[in-house]
């Protein structure tokens, strides 16, 4: 059976058994024992004291304290959509990967969410999306844990605890929820210009998706792929979303978000159910495997750089469709537990700093999410394919397992047979080269740059996207209390380009800076605008 038919008590829980969940004879306890009144307390007489001894009271009241668990710590608002992925082969000569072989269908879980907002915030705020897929593939779960936007806020994962301090609610009041328009968002990203690049983009159509379902989604980082031979690749990738990309206006987000907060997941759980499937193609941009890891010049490792599509096309590697809501919104949406170091055969990491950090920090808060290690055992984490593993023991360990000895070699239990190498499909790291090197804390002089791309991103832009991207800072630095903080923001668009300096200044009612650093020399990339796309390619 697939992950979500069965519920841990057996009951049926697909999409048919969603609505008749007690559809049984009779009610019982958690222990199975049938009830005769759920509804009333055992009491001393009618108006008498109830009992303690009422176990029954005490077991349901117990439970449903209980039924809270942490939201996540990020993203804590989504929803997700059950589908396939149906891959083309294009990816065969770049990586052995089974599921982007030819013709290989695989199924999937995708959960796309708010970064910033609390669970029960609203659908339409500006902010970045996620984009989380979970490939359960012949060969393991593949995640491809990603964001809307193609470049991210920081280079290095040790200031993700400060940029999300500075952009969740201020500690004092815990306001505002779920927008970016306050002065510790403003502050940070303002000292850290690395920021900037990230921050154009969400000021821009992108921070106001109209749909899920017209979003492109990224992976971001550079990853290493792998063929059979051992030959390697570096790529990027890229989800395209057949509909197309398109943004709502502020005037629209606003509006939607006090009719209709959930505006998001009600439009990706009706096209569902309406049988209007949502579909995006994977595509990757590859990038010869270098020592440098650069491409014309862009450093592969720093996530706050895109490589424009116009160098680099984005190759259609497959399809994913998403064809099934969820039946039960906590056990799937709620309880699914993405990582991005859930890789297959065929896919490996590089040294993105930001990456390194992630690579610990999913599993970790996942433990405190999920209560204890054995979240991979839920029904929507559950691989599909087999598992064999000297895990043991934990809080809620569902699997009753057998034998003496999970340990190897062993002479109890057979030996624990194992067949090693890439050769017979295991998982083996890419033995890259690691340059000798002396240990330090800093960043590499290639990730000093922190505004020819935020440039090229804005002389991409039609005048229409210019002028929202404006309207967007000047709304936002507005909600802004602290001057200074307006002021040095400034300082950072003098550094992108004048006119947009000139523009959000004027709707300040402030004064435009010079900038500090000459104007980089750079041409447009078009494909970085909404307007005119290409793709899809059919
Ligand atoms: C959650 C994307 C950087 C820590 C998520 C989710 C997405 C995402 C899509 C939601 C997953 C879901 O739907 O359940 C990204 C991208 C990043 C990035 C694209 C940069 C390229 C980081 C970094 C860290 C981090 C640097 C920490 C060092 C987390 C944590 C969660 C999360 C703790 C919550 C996970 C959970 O509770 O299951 N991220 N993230 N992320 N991210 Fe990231």
């Amino acid at each position: 059976s697939g992950p979500d038919t069965v519920s841990p008590t057996g009951q049926p829980t697909g999409a048919d058994q969603a609505r008749v969940a007690q559809s049984g004879a009779y009610l019982t306890n958690a222990q199975g024992t049938r009830l005769y009144d759920t509804d009333h307390s055992l009491k001393a007489g009618p108006r008498g004291p109830v009992l303690l001894q009422d176990h029954h009271l005490r077991e349901k009241v117990m439970h449903f304290d209980h039924e809270r668990i942490p939201e996540r710590v990020v993203h804590a608002r989504g929803a997700g959509a059950h589908g396939v992925f149906q891959s083309y082969g294009t990816a065969a000569s770049v990586t052995k990967a089974g599921f982007l072989a030819a013709d290989v269908e695989t199924p999937v879980f995708t959960r796309f969410s708010t970064v910033v907002g609390s669970r029960g915030s609203s659908d339409t705020v500006r902010d970045t999306r996620g984009f989380a897929t979970k490939f359960y593939t012949s060969e393991g779960v593949f995640d491809l844990v990603g964001n809307n936007i193609p470049v991210f806020f920081i280079q290095d994962a040790i200031k993700f605890p400060d940029v999300v301090h500075a952009a969740k609610p201020h500690p004092d009041r815990e306001i505002p929820q779920a927008q970016s328009a306050h002065d510790t968002f403003w502050d940070f990203v303002s000292l850290h210009t690395e920021a900037t690049h990230h921050t154009i983009f969400f000021m821009g159509d992108r921070g106001i998706p109209r749909s899920y379902r017209m979003m492109e989604g990224f992976g971001v980082h550079t990853f290493r792929l792998v063929n059979a031979a051992g030959e390697t690749t570096l790529v990027k990738f890229h989800w395209k979303p057949k509909l197309g990309v398109h943004s709502l206006v502020w005037d629209e987000a606003q509006l939607i978000n006090g009719v209709d907060p959930d505006f998001h997941r009600r439009d990706l759980a009706d096209a569902i159910e309406a049988g209007a499937y949502p579909q995006w193609e994977l595509g990757i941009q590859t990038f010869p495997d270098n020592p440098e890891q650069t491409f014309e010049g862009i450093d592969l490792l720093d996530p706050t750089n895109l490589v424009p599509e116009e160098m680099a096309p984005v190759q259609p590697v497959g399809l994913l469709t998403l064809n099934r809501n969820p039946s039960n919104f906590f056990a799937e949406t709620e309880q699914v537990a993405f990582h991005v170091g859930h890789l297959v055969p065929g896919i490996d990491i590089t040294d993105d700093p930001l990456l390194a950090g992630r690579l610990f920090s999913y599993l970790d808060t996942q433990i405190t999410r999920l209560g204890g290690p054995n979240f991979p055992q839920l029904p929507v984490n559950r691989p599909q394919a087999p598992v064999n593993d000297m895990l043991r023991d934990g809080m809620h360990q569902t699997a009753v397992h057998r034998g003496v000895a999970p340990y190897r070699p062993n002479s109890l239990d057979g030996g624990c047979p194992f067949t090693a190498g890439a050769a017979e499909g295991a998982y083996v790291e890419v033995p890259v080269r690691v340059p000798e090197a002396t240990k330090v804390r800093e960043a590499p002089e290639s990730f000093a740059d922190h505004f020819s791309q935020p440039r090229r991103f804005w002389l991409s832009m039609s005048s229409v996207e210019r002028e929202h991207i404006i309207g967007a800072y000047t709304f936002e630095l507005g909600k802004c209390y602290e001057q200074a903080v307006r002021e040095r923001t400034l300082q950072v668009l003098a550094n992108i380009d004048p006119e947009l300096c000139a523009g959000v200044a004027e709707g300040l009612g402030l004064p435009a800076p010079q900038p500090t650093v000459p104007l980089a020399d750079v041409e447009p990339s078009p494909a970085l605008s909404q307007v005119g796309r290409t793709w899809p390619t059919d």
